[in-house]
């Protein structure tokens, strides 16, 4: 079931008309339906029963507080990529035996932080990154857990700036490299071999790429057995797509059951990162149309949410449905619905047929609550935008709109610039 529908004309999340939390909370916003990360929440762990299993929400997609503290209570662990995405998953409770770190540079600064927390595994990427976790945990005399990151050189059949298991892309080793790796790891004081990683790349809609970098992996543990080297986490990373629009990505259930009959042989526990799975389908951005603007090309429909708040359009030319929030029987036109930044590329949707708008009316940009926000920034000036939560009939401001004071609360005026009115 969809929580974000129509009912008698008018778009609700869950129990709340949409143009009701617009008018409180002022446009743009992204909001999000508790009821939806629940079940989305609920299919990832009744698909993991039964198996000895981790699993653990990549921050990326959605960071926010309160949705993390609603994970957190659901006992969902946390795969990070930053010093920032650690103290905002402890912040929240996430236990640090629940949280795997990923990411190609990690700082020593990072580094330390995580060892300090507990962390159940660093995901590494590289020999060089091994010997400095080597290094950083010896000064602490601690022995950091690590898996080593493999790249199976599979196509995920994606778009190419988020497909990462190929050799052409900065991430992982080729498993010949991942071989000496866990030789080198074995020979470091300071690491304890845990695991291995891959993560192939997101929004990935075929089940075939996931399967056949999993046996590789697999196979590639038993080469590591033979060797003596023995592995307890297998961590098939994230990647499940969404739909956006007319794909139909496979159910997580049917995603894990394969993966988990794959991997059983091995002995070893699973490790899931899902993002978008979780967060992608339960948000949706709102934004407020401004002005209607039209040449002998094209129609164009300008709102107040750009490509800061929302870059995946420009960025990745994704689609995301876009819907009025109260349904209006008028005639169709095709239009670039278009955000105020001076940018050519910033845009919502391009040439999308949709029914004729006014002034002032609202639009809900579906499928935004994984790399939306996350993914914003103030170009132009522009405070980030509001984050609203529903759960049933009541909403929550789970983040607030940045004031113009927040733009410039960082900046500091060097003293021959200070002027008499300034203390
Ligand atoms: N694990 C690792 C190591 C990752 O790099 C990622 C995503 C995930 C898990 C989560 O993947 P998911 O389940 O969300 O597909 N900004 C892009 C997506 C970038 C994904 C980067 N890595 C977008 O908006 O489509």
């Amino acid at each position: 079931m969809d929580y974000f529908r129509y009912k008698q004309g008018q778009l609700y999340a869950e129990d709340i008309e949409i143009s009701s939390i617009a008018e409180k909370v002022g446009t743009p916003f992204y909001v999000y339906s508790y009821a939806t990360v629940m079940r989305h929440i609920h299919a990832v762990k009744e698909a993991l029963s039964g198996y000895p299993s981790i699993f653990c929400f990549a921050l990326k997609a959605n960071s926010n507080s309160a949705i993390l503290r609603i994970l957190a209570k659901e006992g969902v662990g946390a795969d990070i990529v930053s010093g920032g995405e650690l103290y905002r998953a402890r912040k929240a409770g996430i236990s640090g035996r629940k949280i795997i770190y990923a990411g190609v540079g990690k700082t020593d600064t990072e580094i330390r932080a995580a060892i300090r927390a507990g962390i159940l595994m660093f995901n590494v990427e590289s020999s060089d990154e091994l010997r400095t976790i080597d290094r950083v945990a010896g000064l602490m005399n601690r022995k950091a857990p690590i898996a080593l990151r493999v790249n199976p050189n599979i196509d995920a059949g994606t778009h190419p700036y988020i497909t990462t298991g190929m050799k052409k892309y900065k991430f992982g080793m080729p498993v010949e490299e991942a071989l000496e790796g866990y030789r080198l790891a074995r020979r470091l004081k300071n690491v304890k071999i845990m695991g291995v990683h891959k993560h192939i790349g997101s929004q990935l809609t075929e089940l075939a790429p996931f399967l056949e970098s999993a046996k590789k992996i697999v196979a590639f543990i038993d080469q590591l057995k033979h060797e003596g080297i023995d592995i307890k986490y297998l961590d098939v990373g994230g990647g499940l797509g969404i739909r956006y629009g007319e794909e139909i990505p496979p159910q997580p259930a049917e995603l894990l059951a394969n993966l988990i009959s794959i991997i059983r042989p091995t002995g070893c526990t699973l490790i899931t990162e899902p993002g978008r799975s979780i967060m992608g389908n339960a948000g949706i951005l709102v934004t407020r149309v401004l002005y209607l603007k039209q040449n002998e090309l094209k129609n164009f429909v300008i709102v107040d949410a750009g490509m800061n708040d929302l870059i995946r359009p420009s960025l990745y030319e994704a689609f995301h449905k876009i819907e009025p929030v109260v349904k209006r029987r008028r005639t169709k036109i095709s239009a670039d619905i278009v955000g105020p930044i001076c940018e050519s590329g910033d845009f919502l949707a391009k040439d999308r047929l949709l029914t004729r708008v006014k002034q002032g009316e609202l639009l809900a940009v579906r499928s935004a609550g994984a790399y939306g926000f996350t993914m914003s920034s103030n170009y132009n000036s522009r405070p980030r935008v509001a984050e609203v939560l529903v759960k049933g009939n009541k909403f929550y401001t789970i983040r607030k709109r940045e004031s113009y004071a927040d733009l410039i609360r960082h900046d500091s005026i060097p003293a021959f610039l200070k002027t008499a009115g300034d203390r």
